[in-house]
């Protein structure tokens, strides 16, 4: 077979980030502040970040352009015997994650329509910004959040079967730029509201005693927060760098990927919290409706609110099609590879499937938590787990050799990469993973 590559250096990064920036970024990043405590999970969530998951990433790269294989067939390849059961999880991780990240990705194309009409809930004419009850009762659940889970997943099968490469990366070329001009705006809007100081305290400093003294859930928290932002613990990464050539520098596309995604979770921050502390809402009961009790409560004081609005949950859209895209491609290609189906009749059936499993989040939005839960702290942490034991334990030689292709003699940095994951790293995800499931319990 031969193998598609990217065609330009960026596209390789563009896609990356395209899986990266989300529905992580925008949605759970700021409800995952909320509940955690404030600038007490900042601070947790980017030291994760940067010392875990950016080696954890490096891992996935490495594995991938290695091997120049999807997914499952990569870690077959890579680290062979019991180990290709990994690519098992994989597939299961996508299923679980895709059901219900696509139900919140129709709130967000409801929230496009609510926004172009100023009619969110109910009686279009009305125009008012839903507040909290009504948001869950009438947008988030029910009939509406039916039909835009199934738009949703129909939007994303359409693109996977007609060939994703050059979708995805048309489709980041517009929306990178664009959440940074539109979100900067907002933020300088946000910025200009009374309740701005109050927010920024609660956002950006930390109190220290606060983490000592919940660390039990904070540790989980950062942890699931970090890999499933950076789209780490399924295989994402490895099937995307499976396109690369060897002279790419994965240190230097590591880093591009992680500064980006970083910047795009802060900058909603700067957003929805200014918004919520003016409306006088509190951050940790908005929960999983933070982010649109929030904005759609600012559209409606915006000038041109409903343009900003339209163009920001537009943008939010793409942010989440482009990450679902990568979801559902492991477990498409994998169905292509393991049972000989065509990609459309694959992709077809993989998203039927999908949108099933995600019924009941449209049904009660306590599914919300519990998949959101079950995915983000517990499934991709023991994913990540797997496979950096895999990686570092049983294949290092192969790994740094990998690493150094396009980089240049890595000298002892290769070595303290290695040693990074295999103790650091691991012990800390093993303990996240041991609270996250006696939190889950
Ligand atoms: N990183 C994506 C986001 O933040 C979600 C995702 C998780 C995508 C895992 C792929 C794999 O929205
Ligand atoms: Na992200």
């Amino acid at each position: 077979m031969g193998r598609e590559t990217w065609g330009t250096r960026i596209g390789f990064i563009l896609a990356a980030v395209g899986s990266a920036v989300g529905l992580g970024n925008i949605w759970r990043f700021p409800f995952q502040v909320g509940q955690e405590g404030g600038a007490a999970f900042m601070v947790m969530y980017l030291a994760f970040v940067l010392l875990i998951g950016f080696p954890a990433m490096l891992a996935e790269f490495v594995v991938g352009r290695k091997t120049g294989l999807n997914a499952v067939g990569a870690i077959r390849e890579f680290a062979g015997g019991v180990w290709q059961y990994l690519g098992g999880l994989f597939v299961l991780i996508g299923f679980v994650i895709l059901s219900y990240y696509s139900v919140i990705g129709g709130w967000v194309l409801r929230y496009v329509v609510g926004s172009a009409t100023g009619g969110y809930v109910g009686d279009a004419a009305q125009g008012e910004p839903p507040v909290a009850a009504q948001f869950f009762a009438e947008i988030a659940s029910g009939w509406d959040a039916l039909l835009f889970h199934a738009i949703f997943m129909l939007l994303v099968v359409g693109i996977v079967a007609f060939g994703i490469q050059r979708g995805i990366e048309i489709g980041v070329k517009v929306m990178v730029p664009a959440i940074f001009v539109i979100f900067g705006v907002l933020s300088v809007y946000a910025f200009s509201l009374p309740g701005a100081g109050e927010a920024y305290a609660y956002y950006l400093s930390p109190n220290f005693e606060y983490i000592v003294a919940n660390w039990q859930s904070l540790v989980p928290a950062a942890a699931g927060q970090g890999f499933f932002t950076l789209s780490l613990g399924m295989g994402v990464m490895i099937t995307y760098a499976s396109y690369l050539g060897s002279d790419e520098n994965l240190a230097i596309d590591g880093t591009s990927i992680v500064v980006l995604n970083t910047s795009v979770s802060v900058l909603t921050g700067l957003i929805v919290f200014p918004i919520l502390f003016t409306a006088g809402l509190d951050p940790e009961t908005s929960g999983p409706g933070a982010l649109f009790i929030s904005v759609a409560d600012a559209l409606g004081s915006l000038p041109f609110g409903r343009v900003v609005g339209t163009l920001f949950f537009a943008t939010v859209a793409i942010a989440a099609l482009s990450s679902a895209i990568s979801l559902i491609e492991v477990v498409v290609s994998y169905a292509i590879d393991e049972f000989g189906m065509d990609r459309a009749r694959a992709t077809v059936i993989v998203g039927a499937g999908i949108f099933l499993l995600g019924v009941p989040v449209t049904v009660d939005t306590v599914f919300v938590d519990l998949y959101d839960m079950l995915a983000a702290q517990i499934l991709l942490v023991l994913g990540g787990i797997l496979l950096m034991v895999a990686i570092t334990w049983l294949h290092a030689d192969e790994a740094v050799e990998e690493l150094r292709e396009g980089i240049g003699d890595l000298g002892a940095v290769g070595t303290l990469w290695i040693w990074m994951v295999r103790i650091p790293v691991v012990a800390v995800l093993i303990v996240s993973l041991y609270l996250g499931v006696t939190g889950y319990l």
